[in-house]
């Protein structure tokens, strides 16, 4: 890899971010880790940080194409993504086409329940807080985002939603949600970072109802990294998989 890994600048659950010698780009480090309810279960997955890393730089490669801001400028070798260095919002914005996972627990909705339109919520991201479900007029208070941000972030939101939902039901996936994260570039525009993959979305099979995402892991099940591995297989051209040494 071309490419100066500096200084560690943060290292999450599943990735690390790096200085690189350009103050406004950072190298991201897609691990094996895998972690769920609150960092609580924990492991090592290998080849997962593979998976995740060749995913999302798909995703924001087509966002990209329909006129999203993204941090993603390059893949230099799977695993490691070179991106936009942003300011970031500790918001997460998780967006729902069906009802599943949390909000089955905490509301009166029915397993699969679909939403038209699609309901957009933010939690606070804290772990010291367990990221609590925030509305606008608490997001306003913490000084987390203007109204002005919020309309826009929820703009970008839906045009993400409408993008990958149809590129993945064009290949027989089911897009139930998905979480995502923004930041502030040096320019000071709101631009999609982290990630997306099965680690931060729910992805179904729909011929087979199969799940593809780390709901697998959160029940203990089996074929965790399979299921990755389907997603990169189900989403990646041909030019991709070459490019990547991918090998189905
Ligand atoms: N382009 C970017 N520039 C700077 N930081 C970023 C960028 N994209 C994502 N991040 C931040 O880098 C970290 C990614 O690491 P990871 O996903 O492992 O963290 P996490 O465990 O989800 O979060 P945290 O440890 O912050 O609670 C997150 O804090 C995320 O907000
Ligand atoms: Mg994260």
């Amino acid at each position: 890899m071309n490419i100066d890994k500096g200084n560690l600048l943060y290292r999450g659950k599943a990735k690390d971010v790096y200085q690189t010698s350009n103050p406004n780009q950072v190298l991201v480090k897609f691990r094996d880790d895998i972690t769920a309810g609150d960092g609580e279960k924990k492991e090592v997955m290998g080849l997962k940080g593979y998976y995740n890393s060749i995913i999302s730089a798909k995703f924001f490669q087509l966002l990209e194409e329909v006129g999203v801001k993204t941090q993603y400028i390059d893949l230099p070798e799977p695993g490691y993504m070179l991106c936009h260095k942003l300011d970031m919002i500790p918001l997460e914005v998780i967006t729902r086409n069906l009802a599943a996972g949390s909000l089955l627990r905490r509301f009166p909705f029915q397993d699969g329940q679909t939403f038209h339109p699609p309901i957009i919520q933010m939690d606070y991201k804290n772990d010291e807080y367990h990221d609590p479900m925030l509305n606008d007029d608490i997001i306003l208070a913490l000084g987390l985002a203007t109204a002005d941000d919020l309309e826009e972030i929820r703009q970008i939101t839906l045009k993400i939603n409408r993008t990958l939902k149809t590129f993945l039901e064009d290949r027989g996936l089911i897009f139930p949600d998905f979480k995502i994260e923004y930041g502030r570039d040096v320019d000071g525009n709101i631009v999609l970072g982290d990630e997306i993959s099965p680690d931060t979305c729910r992805f179904w099979d729909r011929e087979t109802c199969d799940v593809l995402d780390k709901d697998l892991f959160r029940k203990g099940e089996s074929g965790v990294i399979e299921a990755y591995q389907k997603v990169a297989n189900i989403i990646l051209d041909d030019e991709d998989k070459k490019k990547w040494k991918l090998d189905f």
